[in-house]
């Protein structure tokens, strides 16, 4: 027999969405229809699976869980406790890890936070980190500062000296790493980054920071969907300490991870755990827990290997075509999901190609380029495959998106020519052009001719009417 509705005022929480707060559905119907007609080009993005936001929005999100499976400061954990265990397993299996070598915390609520907690983990305040700088493709929260301004708290309370990637071929500058390594003494060299669309040396990287007695931590955030399919190098078999995001190539909800290695600092995991909870956050979001655990059994099938060598196939002939082209490409090509477009020598800024991209429908980011003069002024734009992966696109499909990002150039050129190179009457010029208009029309014919992930009917997708 069932329980009652109440009809009191708990009468709320029963009702779905659309009928308790239709305001906050209808933004969510239109992101839907922004997401399937568009193109979404944003790096650091992807398109969760169904079972991941189910998981995600379920009601795990009731329970407080502070401390870790066994060792709650909360009763009723019992089943959390089994959840997290099993996210724990899961990861380390995702990432072909063994369980008496590395452990992991799953309760980062992002890649920021998991960063930080790696920090206060293993340094003190005021210790020396070196980590690829923003401009050359690195991340924020790897100690970025400018002249002016401490920026990330991880160059507040640290003292942060980047190293960067050679102007001429946009590789990291391992010897110009090694040498200021020498001279800095950092105490952590991180690696990883945010725009970088090669690989990484992690054996030359293992030997600078073991010629400084320094840890070696890998920001995997952007790469981690690649390196549990095996497509991109290992980071674990030469760090100590691997972060990452779950939401990017990983394909998971938002949130982040910590690897770190057990058997060679009977402290380490202690550290971590005690950094992530208190020192960092309070109780761990177990509904995204879930959401991780399901993305993380999904990375261990052998369809996710199919999905991560699919991402760098379309890398590759996405900037096979840009390239035929002869626009120029930071390391003129992509081993991974990303594409770092050097607009410079178009002369124009990635402000104006991300805002006309817009107005089409193609969402990208501008970007610094190395070698940028000023950070208000992005030289280049960043391309992800992602999430159009996700959405089953092939080789032949990054060929036509290409197409429209070629069109995007022709008609921001020409637009240039006529107006001038301010952003404001350049935008104003867009808004009104029929061939940005016509532009707009066959991306969303195109876009809609695909799947979107999590909505397993498309035609239930509504264009909204504004
Ligand atoms: C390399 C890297 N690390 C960390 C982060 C931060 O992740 P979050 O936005 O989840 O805090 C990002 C985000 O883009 C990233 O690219």
């Amino acid at each position: 027999m069932s329980v009652a509705l109440p009809n009191d005022y708990n009468k709320v929480l029963y009702q779905p969405l659309a009928e308790a707060d239709p305001e906050v559905q209808q933004i969510i119907e239109n992101e839907t229809w922004r997401q399937f007609s568009g193109l979404e080009l944003i790096a650091s993005e992807n398109l969760t699976s169904l079972a991941t936001m189910e998981a995600n929005g379920s009601i795990l999100t009731n329970k407080y869980s502070e401390g870790l499976p066994g060792a709650r400061y909360y009763g009723g954990n019992e089943y959390i406790d089994q959840l997290e265990r099993l996210c724990q397993e899961r990861a380390l299996k995702a990432f072909d890890l063994d369980p008496k070598i590395w452990g992991v915390n799953v309760q980062p609520y992002s890649g920021s936070t998991a960063n930080f907690a790696t920090f206060t983990a293993i340094l003190n305040p005021q210790d020396r980190i070196m980590g690829l700088g923003l401009p050359s493709g690195g991340h924020l929260t790897h100690g970025f500062y400018t002249a002016k301004k401490k920026i990330s708290a991880s160059s507040i309370y640290f003292q942060s000296f980047p190293y960067q990637v050679d102007l001429k071929t946009g590789i990291i500058d391992y010897e110009g790493l090694h040498k200021n390594a020498d001279l800095f003494k950092p105490r952590l060299l991180i690696t990883g980054g945010s725009a970088y669309p090669r690989d990484w040396d992690y054996a030359r990287l293992a030997e600078t920071a073991k010629s400084q007695g320094a840890y070696l931590m890998s920001d995997i955030a952007h790469i981690s969907g690649l390196v549990a399919a095996k497509v991109q190098s290992n980071p674990f078999e030469y760090c100590d300490i691997v972060t990452t995001t779950t939401h990017k190539t990983l394909r998971g909800p938002r949130a982040g991870l910590i690897f770190y290695r057990k058997d060679k600092d009977a402290e380490m995991e202690g550290k971590i755990n005690a950094a992530v909870f208190p020192a960092c956050q309070g109780g761990p979001h177990n509904n995204t827990i879930a959401g991780i655990a399901v993305a993380l059994k999904q990375a261990a099938d052998p369809a996710f290997k199919e999905y991560a060598t699919q991402i760098i196939n379309n890398s590759r002939a996405m900037a096979e075509k840009l390239h035929e082209k002869g626009y120029k490409l930071q390391t003129d090509g992509s081993d991974n999901h990303l594409i770092l477009w050097d607009l410079r020598p178009l002369a124009l800024t990635g402000s104006k190609i991300e805002k006309i991209c817009d107005l089409a429908h193609i969402t990208l980011n501008k970007n610094a380029v190395p070698g940028d003069l000023s950070a208000m002024t992005p030289g280049g734009v960043r391309l992800g495959m992602g999430a159009l992966t996700s959405r089953g696109m092939k080789e032949s499909d990054m060929h036509k998106v290409a197409e429209f990002l070629i069109r995007v150039i022709d008609i921001s050129l020409e637009i240039q020519s006529k107006v001038g190179k301010k952003l404001v009457d350049f935008l104003k010029a867009a808004e009104s052009h029929e061939g940005i208009k016509q532009l707009h029309a066959d991306v969303e014919k195109f876009a809609t001719s695909f799947p979107l992930p999590g909505v397993r009917d498309t035609s239930s997708i509504k264009k909204p009417s504004a």
